[in-house]
C-alpha cells in the first residue's frame, strides 16, 4: 500500500541536502543587512483578513484571488499573509517602533502565502527576504544626498552580487505620477486612453477600468497588452528631473536600469519609485525582486503616516537563478563548506569534541561546518568530503589536540597546512581571499 498523505501542491518541503542552500543565502542576508544596520522582524503568518485588504488593495489579483482566506473558531476572518510590507506596518504601528526611533531600517526572512497555480517559480508558499525603510523620504537630509529611494536600490543590487548575481536587469518606473497629488488628472487620462479603445479589452480589464484603471497593465491578455503597450506615456505621465537624476546615480553605480512607464506593481500601495529586478535565466517568471515606495499605507491602515520604501525577493526564484548562474551554487558554497575529520576514537572522544567546538563557532561565522560520520577509516573519510565539494577539511587528532592546532586540507589545492587554534577563522577567510560578507 502506498504512503497517501503529500504536501498540498505548491508547497514543498525542503530536505537536508538542499536546505543548506537556502541557509547559505539568508547568512548572506542576515551578514549584509545587519552590517548596513537593518534589524530584523518577524510578524505572525496570520494577520486579520482586513489589513491586507486594505493595504495591498481590493482590487489586486492578491486580495481579489489569491488570498488563503478562512474564518477561525472565533468566526474572525483571518489570512495567511501573501506579503510581509503590511505585517511590518500593522507592527511598527501597534508596538509604537516609531516613538523611541525616528525611522527604522528593517528585514525579514519568512514564508509567505498566495494561492496562485504552481509551477516553476511560482509556489503557494514561496520565501521572501525583505527589507523596509519606515520613515524615510524619498529626499532625506539625514541620510545625507541619498534619499531613501537610492539606498533601497543600492541594498537589494548589493545583495543580489554578494550572492553571486552578475547579470541583473531593473526595470524603474515612477508611480508619484500616477498615485502622486496630480494622479487623479493623470489616471483619467489614461482611462480616456482605454475608454477610447474599450472595443478592444478582455473582460476583466473591462471590470478594471471602472475599478481601477491601474491594474489593466497587469494583464497577461496579448490584445490587451498590445493597447497597454501603445499608449504614449509621455505626453500622459511625462518623467520628472529627480526620477532622472536617480537612474542616471543607478547607472553610475553599475547597475542595468531601464525605464518601464507600465510598470505599476501588482500592490496598490505603491505611490513612488517602483522597481523589479529581473534575470534573464528566470525566463516566464523573470522578476526575482520588487518594491518601491509606499507613503500612504500606513494612513491607509489607520496609523500616523509616513513615508517607506523597501523590497522582497523571491527566495524560490533566487534559488532558480543561483542553479544556473557562474559561478554555481555549489563552487561559490564550497568556500564556506567545511568537513571536520576527528582523527580518534569515534563520537564521545576528545578529538571530536574539541573539531565540535570548532564547529560551533565557525558556524557563528558564517561558515557551514558538517562533522564526519565517526568510524570510517581517514582514507574513507576524506573521499566522503570531496564528494561533498568542500573545499577544506579540519581533522585534529591526539597530537593536534594537546599541542593547540588543526590540520587543514584544502581539497582543490590538495594542500595540507597546520593552523593555530585561534587562527581557523583567519585561515579559512584568508585562504579565500576575502571576507564571508
Ligand atoms: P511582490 O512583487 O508581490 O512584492 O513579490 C516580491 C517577489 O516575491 C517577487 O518578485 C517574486 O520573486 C516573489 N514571489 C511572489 N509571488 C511568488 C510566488 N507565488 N511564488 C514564488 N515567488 C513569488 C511584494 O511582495 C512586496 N511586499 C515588495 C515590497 C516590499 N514593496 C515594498 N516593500
Amino acid at each position: 500500500m502506498s504512503f497517501k498523505y503529500q504536501a498540498f501542491p505548491g508547497m514543498e518541503d525542503i530536505l537536508p541536502g538542499e536546505v543548506e542552500k537556502w541557509q547559505w543565502v539568508e547568512e548572506k542576508a542576515r551578514s549584509l543587512f545587519s552590517a548596513k544596520r537593518f534589524r530584523e522582524i518577524r510578524t505572525p503568518l496570520l494577520e486579520p483578513t482586513e489589513l491586507f485588504s486594505r493595504a495591498i488593495g481590493e482590487t489586486t489579483d492578491i486580495v481579489h484571488k489569491e488570498m488563503y482566506t478562512f474564518q477561525d473558531r472565533g468566526e474572525r476572518y483571518m489570512t495567511l499573509r501573501p506579503e510581509m510590507t503590511a505585517s511590518v506596518a500593522r507592527a511598527v504601528a501597534e508596538h509604537g517602533l516609531l516613538k523611541t526611533s525616528p525611522n527604522l531600517a528593517l528585514f525579514y526572512i519568512g514564508p509567505m502565502f498566495r494561492a496562485e497555480r504552481p509551477q516553476a517559480g511560482r509556489k503557494r508558499q514561496f520565501h521572501q527576504i525583505g527589507a523596509e525603510l519606515v520613515n524615510v523620504p524619498d529626499r532625506d537630509p539625514s541620510q545625507g544626498a541619498q534619499g531613501g529611494d537610492l539606498t533601497i536600490l543600492l541594498l537589494i543590487n548589493a545583495f543580489l552580487r554578494s550572492v553571486g548575481i552578475s547579470r541583473l536587469k531593473f526595470r524603474i518606473n515612477d508611480l508619484s505620477l500616477i498615485n502622486g497629488e496630480n494622479g487623479a488628472q493623470v489616471r483619467a487620462r489614461i482611462r480616456d486612453y482605454f475608454e477610447s479603445h474599450k472595443a478592444k479589452l478582455d473582460p476583466d480589464s473591462l471590470y478594471r477600468l471602472d475599478k481601477n484603471v491601474l491594474r489593466i497593465f497587469d494583464s497577461k491578455v496579448p490584445g490587451t497588452k498590445a493597447l497597454a503597450d501603445a499608449l504614449p506615456w509621455n505626453d500622459v505621465a511625462p518623467p520628472s528631473g529627480h526620477f532622472l537624476e536617480l537612474i542616471g546615480k543607478l547607472s553610475d553605480a553599475g547597475m542595468t536600469v531601464e525605464q518601464d512607464p507600465k510598470l505599476v506593481r501588482g500592490l496598490d500601495y505603491y505611490t513612488g519609485v517602483v522597481f523589479e529586478a529581473a534575470s534573464a535565466s528566470l525566463g516566464a517568471q523573470d522578476a526575482l525582486a520588487g518594491g518601491g515606495r509606499y507613503d500612504r499605507l500606513y494612513a491607509e491602515i489607520g496609523a500616523p503616516s509616513v513615508p517607506c520604501t523597501g523590497f522582497s525577493i523571491g527566495m524560490e526564484r533566487l534559488l532558480m537563478v543561483l542553479e544556473k548562474n557562474t559561478p554555481s551554487l555549489t563552487e561559490q558554497m564550497k568556500d564556506c563548506r567545511v568537513y571536520l575529520i576527528p582523527i580518534g576514537e569515534g563520537p564521545g572522544s576528545p578529538e571530536a569534541a574539541y573539531l565540535e567546538e570548532a564547529a560551533l563557532s565557525l558556524r557563528g561565522l558564517g561558515f557551514l561546518p558538517e562533522m564526519a560520520k565517526p568510524s570510517l577509516k581517514l582514507g574513507d573519510q576524506l573521499k566522503r568530503a570531496a564528494k561533498a565539494e568542500v573545499r577544506y577539511v579540519v581533522m585534529a587528532g591526539e597530537k593536534e589536540l594537546r599541542e593547540g592546532l588543526y590540520q587543514v586540507k584544502n581539497m582543490d589545492l590538495n594542500e595540507q597546512k597546520e593552523v593555530k587554534r585561534g587562527e581557523l577563522f583567519y585561515h579559512l577567510t584568508q585562504q579565500q581571499g576575502k571576507t564571508l560578507v
